[in-house]
């Protein structure tokens, strides 16, 4: 299990179905299914593959039994995330000896780190696709319709599919994911990122701020930024020579509308500048909340994963964020039990979450993943039951942390965007603060009040996970 503090990533994040607003409409011809696992970046492309499948005419379908494509965008991030894919394999691969026509096809990073050998290990998968390759899809169908396995899993140092207009799937008409670069340049030990997705690109700043401005102009309210290492955004308008970083790419999209909220994921604590956080502080719809992993409290550790930073760095940088913007919300990525970690390199982790104070964390227990530098240089030498118990105790701290900062919320009035009903009630609503906090609170008789609208809640109570409110003035 994947701990997130109170949730699991199982829950939150992997394996929903996709069909998404052209579901409804009258789409002759082929039908496709398409399923998402691991992190937002995957579920991004996914509608970046909609819109490539929508052009040649296939329309996508919520149900397994009307698809005659069915595709699984994989993540390969731990061992575990593999193996759900492969169960769900399995089920895929006995509709298709029932329907031999339908095409199963595996695409993202699990196709990318064990291409053809795939076609090999499961029998009945007939296409490949690494995350580079999408544009080939439409050909790859015509091959695998004709008999041939299909394969392509050649990774770019260019492609950002910048032209393509990601069909919007399974969206709620508030919130969209923009992806602004691609791959990853920075090689932590432990990560198999940069051989599945490759080198670093950044998409062109134009298209991308077409694209929020777009989102805005159908109504959405939040945009978040993606790529695996924002702050190493750059892009040089070939026209006229200016570089665009990060910092100033947050300004450009902040000023489509003060009403546009903006959020972006994932920061590195190594790259992370004073300009970018400036200019969060500068714009009051940037919102105050950075992603931040640190991945160990254990300098020592942090050298063997090539993370680049100390301990000290790291918490200067908290320290740093803290001082521009008081009110900013840190979360964090944690690994334990990586190669030699030790019970002093632990309770450094413990430390070092206590002293960020953390509103909330994604914690994993670490998971050797062949190819990586870890894998190649260190043993996997910290038996799971120790990192388990580790990982419990992390989960534990976090649980406390989450509470703690939660209870310091209450009293305050933040400005929250509805995003719809509370799970527990219907007679609730539910929406996150610019701090990224899930706030419920009771609807009240206004028939403009509806999920897309902003709201000022007063926090009255909390859990670790949730503060509980009511609604004090509309936006
Ligand atoms: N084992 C466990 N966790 C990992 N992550 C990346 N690779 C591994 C691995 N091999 C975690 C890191 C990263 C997050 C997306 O997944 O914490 O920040
Ligand atoms: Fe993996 Fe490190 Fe790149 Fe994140 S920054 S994707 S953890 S290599």
């Amino acid at each position: 299990m994947i701990n997130f503090a109170n949730k699991t990533i199982d829950e939150t994040r992997q394996g929903e179905a996709y069909a998404g607003e052209l579901a409804t409409e009258a789409t002759p011809g082929k039908r496709f299914y398409i399923e998402s696992y691991g992190c937002q970046m995957n579920f991004s492309d996914s509608e970046i593959i909609a819109s490539i499948l929508h052009t040649e005419g296939f329309g996508p379908t919520q149900n397994v039994e009307d698809a005659d494509l069915i595709f699984l965008n994989t993540c390969s991030i731990r061992e575990k995330a593999e193996q759900t894919v492969r169960k769900r394999l399995t089920e895929f691969k006995k509709i298709k000896k029932q329907r031999p026509a339908m095409l199963i096809g595996v695409l993202g990073c699990m196709a990318e780190r064990l291409k053809s050998k795939l076609l090999e290990e499961e029998k009945l998968v007939d296409i490949v696709v690494g995350p580079d390759a999408y544009r080939s899809l439409p050909q790859l169908i015509d091959e695998a319709d004709s008999g041939t396995k299909a394969v392509n899993v050649l990774l770019s140092r260019e492609e950002t599919y910048a032209d393509i207009s990601p069909v919007r799937l399974n969206s709620n008409g508030i919130n969209a994911f923009v992806s602004i670069m691609r791959g990853c340049n920075n090689m932590c030990a432990f990560c198999v990122v940069p051989f599945t997705r490759g080198r670093e690109r950044s998409r062109d700043d134009v298209s991308i701020v077409a694209e929020c401005k777009d989102l805005f102009e159908q109504g959405y309210k939040e945009v978040t930024l993606l790529g695996q290492n924002v702050d190493s955004y750059y892009w040089v308008d070939p026209a006229t020579n200016h570089p665009v970083d990060f910092a100033m790419l947050l300004e450009k999209v902040a000023q489509i509308s003060p009403s546009l909220r903006i959020r972006f994921s994932t920061s590195h604590p190594k790259d992370i500048t004073d300009k970018v956080l400036h200019t969060m502080k500068a714009h009051d719809n940037i919102c105050k909340y950075i992603h931040l992993p640190v991945q160990s409290g254990s300098t020592r550790i942090l050298q063997l994963m090539n993370r680049t930073y100390t301990r000290e760095w790291y918490l200067a940088k908290v320290k740093r964020i803290k001082e521009i913007m008081p009110d900013c919300a840190i979360s964090a990525d944690i690994i334990t039990g990586f190669c030699t970690e030790t019970e002093q390199d632990h309770e450094d982790t413990l430390d070092i979450m206590r002293q960020s104070q953390y509103e909330y964390s994604y914690m994993f227990a670490y998971s050797e993943r062949p190819g990586t530098l870890a894998a190649k240089r260190y043993t996997d030498d910290v038996p799971d039951e120790i990192k388990k118990g580790r990982l419990d105790e992390i989960v534990k701290l976090q649980n406390s942390l989450s509470l703690e900062t939660n209870k310091k919320d209450i009293g305050k009035v933040f400005e929250v965007l509805i995003e719809g009903n509370s799970k527990k009630s219907d007679k609730q609503w539910m929406g996150r603060n610019s701090q990224n906090k899930v706030m419920v609170f009771d609807k009240i008789e206004n028939s403009q009040l509806q999920p897309g609208r902003f709201v000022h809640v007063i926090a009255e109570s909390c859990t670790q996970g949730t503060l509980m409110g009511k609604i004090v003035n509309l936006s």
